[in-house]
C-alpha cells in the first residue's frame, strides 16, 4: 500500500491549463495498472468502463477495495474517499453492521421474488422518517423517478410534466431533458428550452416536458396557467445536487406544493441524492414540506443497489389496487433489504448524524479559511454530509448562474485532490463531496491541506 504526495506549491503554473497538464501527468504516472486494466477492458467493455460516468479524464481509476473511509486503487494507493460512489457510501465502506446483515442473508438465499420481513421494517422506518405512509422498492434512482413520473400521469390523467433546468433524475426518457445543456442551447432564462439530455430521446417525449428554472415560482405558475389541466405534476431535486449544490430559496418548496395542488397537479421530490445525506429524513423532513411522492436510492442500500418510492395514501392506492403496475423482478430483493434495514436501524442513527455535523463544520471552516487566506473569489456550500467549493464569489440560485463557473477549476481541483490522496467525484463542478459516518478529522484535514495547495497555486496565476 502506498500513499500519495500532493505536488508541492512550487513555481506557479503559467495558467490553469498548465496546472491541469502538470497534475494530469502526475495522475497518469501514478496509475500504470489502471492503464493496463483500461486497455484490457476496452476489448470487452464498451468504452473500457461499466458506466459512462466512470470514464474520467485523463483516465478511469480502477479500484481494488474499500474499507471505512478509504478506497484503494489497483496500483495500491490509498485515498480518503469523498466520491462515495456518487453519493452512495454514507455508511462508508464495509461497515460492520452492513457486512453482518449481508453475510447472514447470503447464506439463507438472496432472491425469491417474494417479499421478506426486512421489507416491512424498512418501509416502516421510511414512513416515519419521511412522513409518507406507503412505500415500494426498486433498484436504482432511475427506476424510482420513472415510477414517480408514471404515477403523477396515471393519477391525474394528464401527460405533461414540469422539470427544472439542470436537475438530473436518471436516464429514462421523460427526465432526459435539459439536464446539462450548453449555454448556446438553453434559450431565455424565464422560458428555458427543452434540450435533449441524451441521444435516443424522441422529440415527442421531450415535448411532454415543460422546463422551468430553479427557484422560479413565477415560471411554474405561468406554466400551470398556460397549460391549464394538462400538467400532471413536477419532479424536482429539493436541493439541486447535479449542478454543484443549489439550495432552495425560503418558501420555494412550499410555494411549489401549493401552486401545483391549486392546479390539480402533484409534486415529487427526487431525494435520490439528498435523502439521508442532508439529514435522517432528507429535505422533506428538514423543510417540513411533504410532497405527494418521494424518490430515494443511493445511500439507502449501504452500497447495495436499491431504491424506494414513497407516497400519500391516495397516490399509492393506485399501486395497491393495481390501477398502476409497479413491478420488477428484483424489487425488495432480500439481500438489499437486509443491507437497507441495517443502514436505517443501526448505521444512520442520531449519533451518526452528530458525527457528520461535526465533520461538516470542520470542513466548512477549514475551506473558508483557505479561501480567505488566499483571497480567492470562491465560496463553500454544505448540506449535511454533502458539500462543494463553488468557484464563483456569489451564491448561485439556478442553472444559469451555474453555467458561469469555469469548469477548469473543478477539474483541476479534482486532479490536485486525487494526486494528494483524496478521491472526489470526477465530474468537477457538477458534483459534490460525501462525508461518511466512518470518516474522521484526519480525512477532512487531508482535503483541506490539498485545497490549500490548490489555492496557493491558483492565487499565483
Ligand atoms: C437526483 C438524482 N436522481 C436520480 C438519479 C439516478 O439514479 P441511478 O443512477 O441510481 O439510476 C441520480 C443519479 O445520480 C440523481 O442524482
Amino acid at each position: 500500500m502506498t500513499t500519495t504526495t500532493s505536488s508541492l506549491p512550487g513555481a506557479p503554473p503559467a495558467d490553469l491549463d498548465d496546472l491541469i497538464a502538470v497534475e494530469s501527468a502526475a495522475f497518469l504516472s501514478r496509475q500504470p495498472k489502471s492503464r493496463v486494466m483500461y486497455e484490457r477492458a476496452c476489448q470487452s467493455l464498451a468504452g473500457g468502463a461499466t458506466s459512462n460516468w466512470q470514464i474520467a479524464e485523463p483516465q478511469a481509476v480502477w479500484l481494488s477495495h474499500g474499507t471505512g473511509s478509504k478506497v484503494y486503487d489497483v496500483d495500491g494507493t490509498e485515498y480518503s474517499d469523498f466520491h462515495g460512489g456518487y453519493g452512495v457510501s454514507l455508511a462508508g465502506h464495509a461497515h460492520p453492521a452492513v457486512v453482518t446483515a449481508v453475510s447472514k442473508r447470503v447464506r439463507r438465499g438472496t432472491h425469491f421474488a417474494q417479499p421478506t420481513s426486512d421489507a416491512i421494517v424498512v418501509a416502516e422506518e421510511l414512513a416515519q422518517r419521511f412522513g409518507l405512509p406507503q412505500w415500494r422498492f426498486a433498484n436504482s434512482g432511475t427506476e424510482a423517478t420513472m415510477d414517480a413520473v408514471h404515477l403523477m400521469r396515471a393519477v391525474t390523467g394528464r401527460d405533461l410534466i414540469l422539470k427544472v433546468e439542470g436537475c438530473y433524475h436518471g436516464h429514462h426518457d421523460s427526465v432526459q431533458v435539459s439536464v446539462l445543456p450548453e449555454e448556446s442551447e438553453v434559450g431565455p432564462a424565464d422560458r428555458p428550452l427543452g434540450v435533449a439530455g441524451n441521444s435516443g430521446i424522441p422529440a415527442a417525449i421531450r415535448n411532454l416536458v415543460v422546463v422551468v428554472g430553479f427557484n422560479d415560482l413565477a415560471a411554474v405558475e405561468r406554466a400551470l396557467t398556460e397549460h391549464a389541466d394538462r400538467i400532471a405534476g413536477m419532479i424536482v431535486e429539493p436541493v439541486m445536487m447535479n449542478a454543484g449544490i443549489i439550495p432552495p430559496d425560503d418558501g420555494y418548496l412550499a410555494g411549489l406544493r401549493d401552486l401545483l395542488h391549486a392546479h390539480g397537479a402533484l409534486l415529487t421530490f427526487d431525494e435520490v441524492k439528498t435523502g439521508f445525506t442532508t439529514g435522517p429524513g432528507g429535505v422533506t423532513a428538514l423543510s417540513g414540506v411533504t410532497p405527494d411522492l418521494v424518490c430515494l436510492a443511493k445511500a439507502l442500500g449501504g452500497g447495495t443497489p436499491t431504491a424506494a418510492i414513497g407516497g400519500t395514501s391516495e397516490v399509492m392506492s393506485w399501486i395497491a389496487d393495481g390501477r398502476y403496475e409497479q413491478c420488477g423482478t428484483f424489487n425488495g430483493n432480500p439481500l438489499t433489504m437486509a443491507a437497507t434495514r441495517a443502514v436505517l436501524t443501526e448505521v444512520l442513527v442520531p449519533e451518526a448524524y452528530e458525527h457528520l455535523e461535526r465533520l461538516r463544520l470542520r470542513m466548512q471552516r477549514g475551506i473558508e479559511q483557505v479561501i480567505a487566506e488566499h483571497d480567492l473569489p470562491w465560496h463553500v456550500v454544505t448540506a449535511g454530509a454533502k458539500g462543494c467549493v463553488t468557484f464563483l464569489p456569489d451564491p448561485i440560485r439556478n442553472f444559469r448562474d451555474f453555467l458561469g463557473i469555469d469548469g477548469r477549476f473543478g477539474h483541476a481541483h479534482w486532479l490536485v485532490q486525487h494526486n494528494g490522496g483524496v478521491f472526489l467525484p470526477p465530474w468537477g463542478k457538477v458534483e459534490q463531496w460525501l462525508i461518511s459516518v466512518q470518516h474522521t478529522e484526519v480525512d477532512i484535514d487531508r482535503f483541506v491541506d490539498n485545497l490549500t495547495n490548490f489555492a496557493s497555486r491558483v492565487a499565483n496565476i
